[in-house]
């Protein structure tokens, strides 16, 4: 029957991803990632057929027990794999390829200013660390990973690691990108087209990859305090000469 192997399947890949699983009862009974797929599913189902509350009712449920929150309307791949889980949020437009492992605090939403499709659509074995927040209604490319605690705003290519804040490019392939030249040629000795979403990284990494130059608020704020400071200096020296003048007149 589906539902069993489906179910056999699912408890296979926490053997298959999490080293610390030690037997099938543990896993049923101890993986919070696992009970809110089984949720996701039935809510899903429901959602899928027109329902709106019940749905909803059953995610809430399952985000009051497990922790984490998932969007009756999202679609969920199989081979999901969820460790942990606490505080992983995935919204509504979500949409999730095969072999997808997530990590505790991973929120998979949208900036807020986006109506209709605004949350990513995440590729096949992805792998989101924990922390990280993948925020827009573009799309992670499959065998990507996005870096423990990155802020990914653009679409990533496949086979791409992403790690900081913003999120940038730093692996392709297995080899260090340092600038979009380095990702062009990865890009094409790997026979990948450089799609037109490339400008928009390049634009990224443009920007994010030239560290040296970014600007310092520590460094500006200490600036205009000094800024400030020589200012009151004035008006006290000021102060104190017009009170000398009057006390010898
Ligand atoms: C991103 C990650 C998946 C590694 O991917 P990778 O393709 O093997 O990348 P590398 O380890 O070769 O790292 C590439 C560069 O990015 C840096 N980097 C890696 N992860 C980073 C992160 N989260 N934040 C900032 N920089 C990071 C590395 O220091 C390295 O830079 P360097 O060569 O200048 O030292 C991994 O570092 C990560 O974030 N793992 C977290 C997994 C997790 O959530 N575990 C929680 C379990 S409870």
């Amino acid at each position: 029957m589906k539902f069993f192997s489906t179910l056999r399947k699912d408890i296979r890949v926490v053997f298959e991803r999490d080293p610390a699983a030690k037997s099938v009862w543990e896993v049923v009974l101890c993986y919070p990632g696992l009970h809110a797929i089984w949720a996701h599913r039935l809510s899903h189902a429901l959602y899928k057929r027109g329902w709106v509350l019940l749905p909803r009712l059953i995610s809430e449920a399952a985000r009051f027990l497990t922790g984490i929150e998932i969007h009756p309307g999202a679609t969920i791949g199989e081979g999901l794999f969820i460790d942990h889980g606490t505080g992983i949020v995935i919204g509504e437009t979500a949409e999730l390829g095969r072999n997808v492992t997530l990590y505790q605090g991973v929120t998979l939403g949208g900036t807020g200013k986006e109506t209709g499709k605004r949350h990513p659509t995440i590729g096949d074995n992805v792998v989101v660390a924990s922390g990280a927040k993948v925020l827009g209604s573009f799309t992670v490319g499959s065998h990507a990973k996005i870096g423990a605690g990155a802020v990914v705003l653009k679409p990533v290519p496949a086979y791409a690691t992403v790690v900081g804040v913003p999120g940038r490019v730093v692996v392709m392939h297995g080899q260090r990108v340092h600038n979009t030249e380095d990702m062009r040629r990865i890009m094409e000795a790997h026979l990948v087209e450089p799609d037109d979403q490339m400008s928009e990284i390049e634009d990224e990494l443009d920007v994010d990859l030239d560290h040296a130059t970014l600007p310092d608020p520590d460094e500006e704020m200490h600036a205009c305090m000094m800024k400030q400071i020589q200012a009151l200096e004035k008006k006290v020296n000021a102060l104190e000469q017009q009170l000398r003048q009057k006390e010898d007149k």
